[in-house]
């Protein structure tokens, strides 16, 4: 096969269902989640520095969505530094360059979510791996080779996301009670590999006909649960109810709601967790009114490298993503704005911890270490 010629790559099945994006070798086309609900169009990338951007801005958001496209990122840069240099062999130390600039680039598009930096880093290691067999001064085929060994890891890590979603989807539904049920965020297919996380086990729980009633936040002010989950449940025919981000206290103080459920971008040894904005508050709330309150990640939202939150880095976003809302802007013009995209809940307000290799209890500081890293 000819890379440069470019052939359909099929995509994993359950992805399709509601097709946050798929990759034909050429590029990756994305759904463009900053227009949702309304309007469905996929955003072509066909460089590195594309997937960079639309990471950036998110076309493309969530946690393991975003390491995912990364790794993707990653084979579309080294095809177009392969199309640059077509006529000249490349030596290893040159490959070296290229992958350590585009490391850079990619893993720098956000700070908070480690599995973007944990992605591009599994592409290096295997980029190293293969070379570590090639001749100093790589011809074509090599190059070609290469090229087709780091598509296959890039689709890889795709593929097992979604195979440890369908895994925390059976673990998750064992615990999740019956009753109203309050998701934040967006945790489904568009943030992940398909089939999602926490609104994967949502899923799960509705599809096995559970008597659940599902919440969700709206989560200012990038709408993600109004504007993504609600879009995401429509499609699935599942029924829900939006919330606004500031009534979720008083529902659970009338007793309706017997579980909060939400994703996380990096979790480390002692528990915290970053997710996104609210989730702390979500987490208070939910001990005040003694309500199991349940984090669901895949082992690649795991960072075993920090002892405590306290180093998490958290993202601040353009205060105008705060200011204005659908064009509109919602606040006088000269008012300042805080946009902190993330919290750190402390583990200590977390029930249980929900993961392709089974559920983490309390005390996490050997349960998180001792699960995560068994084969
Ligand atoms: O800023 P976002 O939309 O990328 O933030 C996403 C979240 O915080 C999600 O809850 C988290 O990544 C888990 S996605 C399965």
């Amino acid at each position: 096969m000819n890379f440069l010629k470019g052939e359909k790559v099929k995509e994993p099945q359950e992805a399709d269902i509601l097709k946050a994006w798929y990759w034909t070798e050429n590029a990756l086309y994305l759904l463009d989640q900053r227009k949702l609900p309304l309007v469905e169009k996929y955003v072509k990338c066909e460089t590195a520095q594309h997937v960079r951007k639309a990471i950036r801005d998110m076309v493309v958001r969530g946690a393991p969505a975003i390491g995912i496209c990364g790794a993707i990122g990653w084979v579309l840069g080294f095809k177009q530094f392969i199309k640059n240099n077509i006529k000249t062999k490349l030596s290893k130390k040159r490959l070296e360059v290229f992958f350590n600039k585009m490391a850079n680039l990619l893993s720098s598009a956000r700070p908070t979510a480690i599995n973007l930096s944990w992605a591009i880093d599994r592409m290096r290691k295997k980029t190293q791996e293969v070379l570590k067999n090639f001749s100093e001064k790589l011809d074509r085929i090599e190059l070609e080779e290469l090229y087709q060994i780091l598509e296959k890891e890039a689709l890889k890590i795709w593929e097992e996301d979604l195979k440890a979603n369908l895994k925390i989807s059976e673990y998750g539904k064992e615990i999740l009670p019956d009753g109203g049920i309050l998701t934040h965020c967006n945790t489904g297919a568009l943030a992940t590999g398909g089939y999602g996380t926490a609104l994967g086990v949502i899923r799960k729980a509705y599809e096995e006909k559970r008597k659940i009633n599902i919440f969700v936040d709206e989560t200012r002010p990038f709408l993600q649960g109004a504007r993504l989950t609600a879009w995401e449940l429509s499609k699935l025919k599942i029924p829900f109810k939006l919330i606004t981000d500031n009534t979720a206290g008083f529902l659970m103080k009338k007793g309706l709601i017997q579980a909060v459920i939400v994703g996380a971008d990096r979790i480390v040894k002692n528990g915290d967790t970053a997710n996104k904005i609210g989730t702390y508050s979500l987490s208070v709330l939910a001990k005040f009114h003694n309500i199991p309150f349940f984090v669901v990640a895949p082992s690649s939202t795991f960072d075993l490298s920090l002892e405590t939150g306290e180093k998490i880095p958290i993202e601040k976003r353009n205060p105008k993503e705060v200011l204005v809302c659908f064009k509109s802007k919602i606040a006088p013009l000269k008012s300042k704005a805080c946009n902190l995209a993330f919290d750190v809940t402390p583990g200590e307000l977390i029930t249980a911890f929900i993961t392709e290799k089974g559920i983490i209890y309390p005390p996490y500081k050997e349960n998180i270490e001792k699960l995560i890293n068994e084969k």
